[in-house]
């Protein structure tokens, strides 16, 4: 059986589709089958990030309302043959989503898949419960600002009491991704630094990638920014997955200050 990451936060426009699609690649360039399920309709879709928008014909609400069977749905990634794409309804009501089809497909998807990666709304949209309720793990994106911080808390919150694991007695594996970390603001103090985001969160990191233009470009071109090699968000995207597959990967520096660094890496041992 696949395990289930979904990828959510709590504030919307951080970066959870961007990562869903980076981290989808990933690993299935890592040689794992891999199924990104879109969950949400957002400012970048999964399927344009993915670069796959053209081929949509059927989505995730045809699939568990039955108009079409799983597989017609599925649609393969162009350059990787391990990476399959579940699109998100487009027209449909969010909250028309019902728990029952929700588990029924993601159980059918995780027996074909190594890994069922979620898409998710933010906590605070409509479509969030259903999004995480069948998760083994939960990667929850943050961007250095209190508000962003403070979201995410609440959601990790929503995912102890709400997910199926956590309603059978079991935890969710949870960890936090830091996204589009600008290290001369943090040096200047305009901006938190890991261990500020980390100390309120009180949860393991699993990245921390840093602001890049490059990474809205490769969204517009449909290649994820994880295929761009020399790129630090991309190797900082590699790294997250390399972790995600149990690899003891040291982290990157992004700052050229020692001081950052130190800091930064004793909160990543
Ligand atoms: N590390 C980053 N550096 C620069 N821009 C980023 C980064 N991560 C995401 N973005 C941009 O931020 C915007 C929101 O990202 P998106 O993945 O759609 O967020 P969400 O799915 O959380 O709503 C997009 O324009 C995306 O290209
Ligand atoms: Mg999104």
């Amino acid at each position: 059986m696949g395990t289930v990451i979904t990828v959510t936060s709590g504030k919307g426009g951080v970066g959870k589709s961007t990562l869903s699609a980076n981290i989808s690649v990933g690993l299935a360039d890592s040689g794992k089958r891999v199924v990104a399920v879109d969950f949400d309709i957002g400012l970048r879709n999964l399927d344009m990030i993915l670069g796959l928008e053209n081929r949509i014909v059927y989505d995730v609400i045809d699939v568990m309302d039955e108009k079409c069977k799983l597989p017609q749905a599925l649609i393969n990634d162009k350059f990787s043959k391990n990476l399959y794409f579940l699109p998100a309804s487009q027209t449909k009501d969010k909250t028309v989503l019902d728990k029952d089809k929700v588990k029924k497909l993601i159980d059918e998807l995780k027996e074909e898949f190594d890994f069922v990666v979620v898409d998710s709304p933010a906590g605070i949209e409509g479509g969030f419960e259903h999004a995480i309720l069948a998760a083994d793990r939960a990667i929850i994106i943050s961007t250095p600002e209190v508000s962003s911080v403070r979201d995410a808390d609440r959601v990790i919150g929503i995912i102890d009491a709400k997910s199926l694991k956590a309603q059978a007695g079991e935890e969710v594996d949870k960890h936090i991704i830091i996204n589009r970390l600008k290290p001369d603001l943090v040096e200047k103090g305009d901006m938190l630094a890991i261990h500020d985001v980390t100390n309120i969160l009180a949860l393991p990191l699993i990245g921390v990638v840093p602001d890049d233009e490059r990474v809205v470009s490769s969204t517009n071109t449909g290649e994820p920014v994880i295929r761009k090699r020399g790129t630090k968000s991309g190797e900082a995207v590699n790294n997250i997955v390399r972790r995600i597959l149990g690899e003891d990967v040291p982290f990157m520096e992004l700052a050229p200050e020692n001081k950052f660094i130190a800091v930064f890496r004793r909160w990543f041992k």
